[in-house]
């Protein structure tokens, strides 16, 4: 095992006059925080980001580190994949954006409309959020409903509806089979917070009690199946069953985000678990790197959107919808992503959680890791996680994670403040034992502290 000395160091970044300084003193000039983007925010400020390559970022100060979060899970890939580049590049050649429709979107919709066993028909967005937006509109439009219901914590991207309760907390979170529904953003209309109904992840009782309690009303109940934000710990399948079971009973259709998890399997997170949603939203992995989000689901359902008979009745425009070079992107990309490798990011993903779960063991420093396939959450605690409520952190719990974090971007590995990272398939044994090596003596100072 390699000593600290051993290590190396990458903080150029963190110098007061390195160039992520004075890009930061800059940018804080003429955005917000310097920032455009809530979630790339580290206090005092990032490093920058000047290239990546595979598995491998270098920040504008020149140092280089391990990727273990891919853009928050988008890049399969990792960085510049030379095939992808290379189809993007070909198609950014012959025009990036159109009024019509092109060759490479039917391509990539056939492509997932294969892969995923619940999505007869399916459109293309910008971002998951759009997506997750569009799929609550299409609910709205084919029930005749108005109000959606979603679980406590769970992340969907940045539109209101979708942020309620994201972030409720032991003072306003109410009680666990009624939980609130509490603003995200100041300002959310009380509407909103009419409309969405908040549920307890992981708890089919209550789930479902609830659910009934507002059947007439609910368009849709919306559920990531390996919920980034509310742990990653993948839900139990009966829970999942549970939601299908009493959402078809009542005429509620069922919303699976697969924004991250569709990483899980060839099948998405539907196949890994064996349930068909009414409808699915995607992003990430879909776009090759480009800016994608998609909605897709049973064809009675999608007909919503279809103006083949006159205006539809829930409308979808976008100027940048389906671009070629997204299409063209996602198409490489995707095609790369055979079952194999699939199966191969989810045993490195299963080595990689054993490897820090053994750190955390072997330094005696309280530590846990949840996750699935690819994805993977370090928890600064070692009490049982099953949903929202035992997953949040404590300020002690928080300040752990946090030095360890930033133990590991001082020492050549990059991982969410919030420990979410994920593989691309550049990464190899060699990365994974790298990692771990680093990992370990993060904690062994954390042990020391
Ligand atoms: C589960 C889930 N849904 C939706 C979104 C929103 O996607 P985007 O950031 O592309 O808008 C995210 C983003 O992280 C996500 O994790």
């Amino acid at each position: 095992m390699r000593t600290s000395k051993a290590l190396n160091i990458t903080r150029k970044y963190a110098d007061p006059d390195s160039r992520a300084a004075r890009l930061t003193r800059q940018a804080r000039a003429v955005m917000p925080g310097g920032n455009s983007r809530t979630t790339v925010y580290m206090a005092p400020y990032p490093p920058y980001a000047a290239e990546g390559h595979g598995c491998w970022i270098v920040d504008a100060d020149g140092d280089r580190r391990l990727d273990l979060l891919n853009n928050y899970t988008a890049l399969i890939h990792g960085h510049a994949h030379p095939a992808v580049t290379a189809t993007a590049s070909a198609r950014l050649a012959r025009g990036s954006s159109f009024a019509m429709p092109t060759p490479e979107e039917v391509e990539l919709a056939t492509l997932l409309v294969e892969r995923l066993p619940a999505v007869e028909q399916i459109r293309f967005t910008n971002s998951g959020s759009e997506a997750v937006m569009m799929a609550i509109k299409a609910a709205r439009g084919f029930t005749g409903r108005h109000k959606i219901a979603k679980f406590e914590g769970a992340y969907h991207g940045s539109y209101d509806y979708a942020e309620v309760s994201l972030s409720s907390t032991p003072g306003t979170w109410g009680s666990l089979a009624e939980p609130s529904s509490v603003a995200y953003s100041r300002g959310t209309p009380p509407a909103v917070l009419d409309d969405v109904i908040a549920l307890p992840f992981n708890h089919p009782e209550l789930a479902a009690r609830r659910i009934v309690q507002h059947a007439g009303e609910l368009a849709a109940v919306i559920v990531d199946p390996v919920p980034n934000r509310v742990g990653l710990m993948p839900a139990d399948r009966e829970f999942l069953e549970r939601l299908r079971a009493v959402t078809a009973a009542h005429g509620i259709l069922l919303i699976f985000d697969e924004v991250i998890s569709f990483r899980v399997g060839y099948h998405g997170a539907q196949g890994y678990f064996g349930i068909q949603p009414d409808l699915t939203t995607l992003g990430k992995i879909i776009g090759g790197g480009f800016p994608v989000g998609a909605v897709g689901g049973r064809a009675e359902v999608m007909r919503v959107f279809d103006p083949t008979s006159g205006p539809p009745p829930v409308p979808h425009g976008g100027t940048f919808n389906a671009n070629p070079v997204t299409m063209a992107a996602g198409l490489a990309a995707m095609r790369l992503m055979d079952r194999a490798a699939f199966e191969r990011l989810a045993e490195f993903g299963a080595k990689l959680r054993d490897g820090i779960a053994a750190c955390f063991k072997d330094a005696g420093v309280a530590g846990s890791v949840t996750g699935v396939g690819s994805l993977l959450k370090v928890h600064p605690g070692n009490r049982a996680l099953s949903d929202y409520r035992s997953s949040r952190q404590d300020a002690a719990e928080a300040a752990r994670l946090d030095r360890i974090v930033r133990f590991l971007l001082d020492h050549g590995v990059f991982l969410s403040t919030t420990g979410l990272g994920c593989l691309s398939t550049p990464m190899g044994d060699a990365e994974i034992e790298g990692f771990l090596e680093v990992f370990a003596t993060a904690l062994e100072a954390e042990r020391r502290a």
